[in-house]
């Protein structure tokens, strides 16, 4: 919550007619400074009260000013309230709050479990840029998450089973290179798929071959799983390196072929239900009725399909892992299968299914080229991060020359700037992703926020106040000298409302929501930082703007660390 509405909210109790949740609900932040510090709308008491909201604010504000305002001054402004804080008055308390490390988290979702679904790259596909959207959206939302106090746990579905398997063995088996397959495994196998839908275009007899592959592995053809066994070690051992990178850690890694003996009890309960139909020979359950087209749930060679397989985890999640909500985080393109899953789900008697939700997000482009690994137009996600740090690097040897910690901070700076690229994003929002507009230290980037909060560290360190000095969180709780100047006040409020921008990306399942109000916390400190004079020669007044620098920093550095990203000292 922000905290200076939640104070207005508990002003305003008693004296406007509505309970305080309602009131704080109703709060807004007005839109110029000259209109106060919160502003409380009274359209909704004219009808209760049968009188102009323009008059029960006048009224209102005559009654809060004469109960002995308490450091906060009301003025009506036609049918708004608007309420005035007195920065010496509540300054200190904004900065006591803002200092608490356990600033920004809440525990109000003990007990909840929610699992998320995410990254769930592919098995002999690369890494693809497509999947650190929802490496990243996901794993910013597992952290916003724990913060609210939600009993987290993050599940990385990799994509190991399904037919694309048979197709890669009978491409392996026609015309693979084991040597080169060993050198290079996910480039050669990429080759290998490419080239086995190249053929079949002419010739389609190759892909009953390949379904026939699959169905020898789903039967335990042992030839079949050693291969498959191959590709799936070296294909693991490449995510490892990438997620190491991002520093994406996950509770639980299970393949879709962990779920290989679990479906048969679900289509056997699909059946006694009477929910399966047979179409064409394949088993599916109609739902023309919601105007959907069936879901496929076994093949017509009997082989088991994608939809099948999120049944049986999504009930594996809830009755094993015990999950009260699932996530997944998967691109928009899949929102009919999750919508189909869901509806079947509901069919199968599972209330909980109104608990999933399929957390979509739009198409990546990469300098407007996009992407498919069909046709081997790949872009490497590696080749992308490498490409960001080396441009760090040379951005950081010309402002900071003297810089010991270059490399680790060009890798800070540079994988930094490429997730923030994203996570800034709206996550429904198509992004067309540019290396150097990410990474410009003057725009709407993670290096931008970085920078405010390295140069927050560098006031800290040049005073010999380090954050962590058990000096700040004492003296913030003395009520030192006031922070009035208007850029100092605004910074600390724009600090207050920290908890709500978490609460909120939370909510919206939008992480987008966290990077932007970094970006204005960032804007606001440098607006702070080059306004006011910091290093004055008086103590106290020092000594204040110290622990605001402190407190944003702080924030800044929790908030950039929500999303995933490193927080340098020195840049
Ligand atoms: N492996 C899939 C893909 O990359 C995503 C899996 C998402 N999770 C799920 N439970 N279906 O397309």
């Amino acid at each position: 919550m922000s905290l200076l509405l939640k104070w207005a909210a508990a002003k305003l109790e008693g004296i406007v007619p509505l309970p305080e949740d309602n009131i704080y609900a109703l709060l807004e932040l007005p839109p110029r400074p000259e209109l106060g510090d919160a502003a409380f709308p009274c359209f909704t008491l004219a009808r209760p009260l049968a009188k102009p909201p323009a008059r029960i604010a006048a009224e209102l504000a005559e009654r809060l000013n004469g109960a002995g305002g308490e450091g906060i001054r009301a003025e009506a402004a036609g049918p708004y309230l608007n309420l005035f804080f007195e920065p010496a008055c509540w300054g200190p308390k904004l900065m006591e709050a803002a200092l608490d490390p356990a600033f920004g988290t809440s525990d109000r979702r003990a007990g909840e479990r929610v699992v998320i679904d995410l990254s769930s790259p592919n098995i002999a596909k690369p890494f693809g840029v497509g999947h650190l959207r929802s490496t990243m959206i996901g794993s910013a939302l597992a952290r916003l998450y724990r913060a609210s106090g939600y009993d987290v746990v993050t599940v990385n579905h990799i994509g190991d089973w399904g037919t694309q398997f048979g197709k890669l063995l009978e491409a392996y088996l026609r015309w693979g290179d084991e040597e080169a397959l060993k050198r290079d495994p996910i480039r050669e196998s990429l080759k290998l798929y490419v080239r086995f839908h190249e053929e079949a275009e002419r010739d389609p007899q190759l892909e009953e071959e390949g379904r026939r592959r699959f169905w020898m592995l789903e039967n335990g053809d042992p030839e079949a799983l050693r291969l498959w066994r191959f590709f799936v070690t070296f294909s693991m051992e490449e995510f490892e390196r990438v997620y190491a990178r991002l520093g994406v850690t996950f509770d639980h890694t299970l393949g879709e072929s962990f779920y290989n003996g679990k479906m048969d009890a679900v289509v056997r309960r699909l059946a006694e239900l009477g929910l399966l139909e047979e179409s064409d020979g394949a088993q599916v359950v109609r739902l023309d009725d919601k105007a959907m087209p069936p879901c496929l749930i076994v093949k017509s060679d009997g082989t088991t399909i994608y939809g099948l397989r999120d049944l049986a985890t999504a009930l594996y999640r809830r009755r094993e892992m015990g999950a009260d909500r699932l996530l997944y985080v998967v691109g928009a393109e899949q929102s009919l299968h999750f919508s189909q899953v869901f509806e079947v789900l509901r069919r199968m008697g599972e209330p909980w299914a109104e608990q999933c939700r399929h957390i979509a997000f739009g198409l990546m482009k990469l300098e407007g080229r996009k992407m498919s690994t069909r046709r081997g137009q790949v872009v490497y996600l590696d080749d992308v991060l490498d490409e960001a740090v080396r441009r760090a690097e040379a951005i950081i040897a010309e402002k900071n020359p003297s810089l010991r910690e270059r490399r680790e901070t060009a890798e800070a700076v540079g994988i930094g700037a490429v997730v923030f690229g994203d996570l800034k994003n709206g996550r429904m929002l198509e992004v067309d992703f540019s290396l150097d507009e990410a990474l410009r230290f003057e725009g709407e980037t993670g290096p931008y926020v970085q920078y405010a909060a390295a140069r927050a560290y560098r006031l800290l360190d040049a005073s010999g106040l380090a954050p962590e000095s058990s000096f700040v969180p004492a003296a913030a709780r003395h009520d030192g000298p006031s922070l009035t100047a208007p850029s100092a006040w605004d910074l600390l409020k724009a600090l207050g409302a920290y908890p709500e921008a978490v609460a909120e990306a939370v909510r919206l399942n939008e992480p987008s929501v966290l990077a932007r109000y970094l970006l204005d916390a960032a804007k606001r400190f440098n607006r702070f930082y080059h306004q006011e004079r910091i290093m004055t020669s008086d103590a106290e007044e020092t000594a204040a703007k110290l622990r605001l620098a402190a407190a944003c920093a702080g924030v800044l550095e929790s908030g950039l660390g929500m999303l995933g990203i490193r927080a340098p000292r020195q840049i």
